[in-house]
């Protein structure tokens, strides 16, 4: 008779309780400690999960070193996306989601109206934004055009776009460019975009030393940090940058939807009437927070 595999009976009940309580004991968090713990146990197994119990220490320990959860279980939900994210790209944030829910009523208003399907994500990430609108509004034979000054990060978008359309089906069309703002696109492109979304980033360097190290010392660095804007607001100069290059490029009826800080709400509604837009709203985010500005072009 053969001896039992040892790795065969997995790790017992009692065990994955103790590693539990010891990972969430090196944590601080309960919470933080169980999501790892399933992560790492999802894929397993029975035979592999031993292995799993190792690769959950590992991972805790990256954690409790001070990465953040979302590098250390490197996915991360967006909306309906399950997303690849690593140190290549700004982690999607919960804020974003809302602001996508804004872009896709800007969206879904000038489709109405027989604008070109065409959407772009300027600096794209991880491709959240663009991956979400193509994968909502995908049916409706929406293209999306995702741009990024970083190539690290259009490596890891392009990942992501064979990840969600493998789990979601067909995506229709999203496209990479790589180039700063609105340059990244072709010639033949300008004039045919109806909707221009994007979370620029927008820290001022002078806040960067007093962001949480769990920020500050892993995300890239000019995924969040801005120049001021020409006006001296504090960490607004891409936003600028994307504002004042959209009169020459949307399409009409066009608009642009740009995430922003509270304290950036009324440069942006200047900024926006200054370059051309017809009408120009900020909008409140989900915790009553001015958040993303809407400038129609018509
Ligand atoms: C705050 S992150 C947002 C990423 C993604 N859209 C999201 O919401 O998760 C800002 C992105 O803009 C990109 N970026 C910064 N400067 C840029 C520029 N001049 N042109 C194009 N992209 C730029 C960064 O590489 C980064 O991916």
């Amino acid at each position: 008779m053969r001896a039992p595999d040892p790795l065969a009976v997995g790790v017992p009940r009692d065990d994955r309780r103790a590693l539990e309580r010891s990972l969430a004991a090196s944590l601080g968090s309960a919470r933080e400690a169980r999501w790892i713990l399933d992560d790492a146990f999802e894929s397993a197994g029975r035979v592999a999960e031993r292995e799993a119990a190792a690769s959950a220490r590992r991972l805790a320990r990256r954690r409790a070193a001070g990465e953040p959860l979302q590098y250390v279980l490197g996915h991360w939900p967006f909306r309906d996306l399950d997303l690849l994210v690593d140190e290549r790209a700004f982690i999607p944030r919960p804020e974003t989601e809302w602001v996508t829910d804004v872009a896709l009523a800007e969206l879904d208003r000038l489709l109405a109206l027989g604008a070109p399907p065409t959407v772009v994500d300027l600096g794209t990430g991880t491709g959240a934004i663009a991956l979400a609108i193509a994968v909502e509004r995908g049916a409706r034979n929406v293209e999306v055009i995702a741009t990024d000054r970083d190539p690290a990060a259009l490596e890891l978008a392009a990942a992501n776009r064979e990840r969600v359309a493998g789990r979601h089906g067909d995506i229709g069309v999203v496209q990479f460019r790589i180039g700063s703002w609105w340059e990244a696109l072709a010639a033949g492109e300008i004039g045919r975009i109806s909707l221009a979304v994007s979370n620029p980033p927008y820290v001022d360097q002078g806040e960067w030393a007093g962001l949480d190290p769990v920020v500050r010392d892993h995300e890239p660095h000019d995924a969040l940090v801005s120049p001021p804007g020409s006006d001296g607001t504090p960490g607004f100069g891409a936003i600028e940058a994307v504002l004042s290059g959209a009169v020459g490029r949307l399409a009409r009826p066009g608009a642009l939807v740009i995430e922003l800080a509270p304290a950036q709400a009324e440069a942006a509604l200047s900024t926006a009437l200054g370059s051309g837009s017809i009408e120009a709203t900020v909008l409140d985010d989900l915790t009553g927070r001015p958040r993303a500005l809407v400038a129609r072009f018509e």
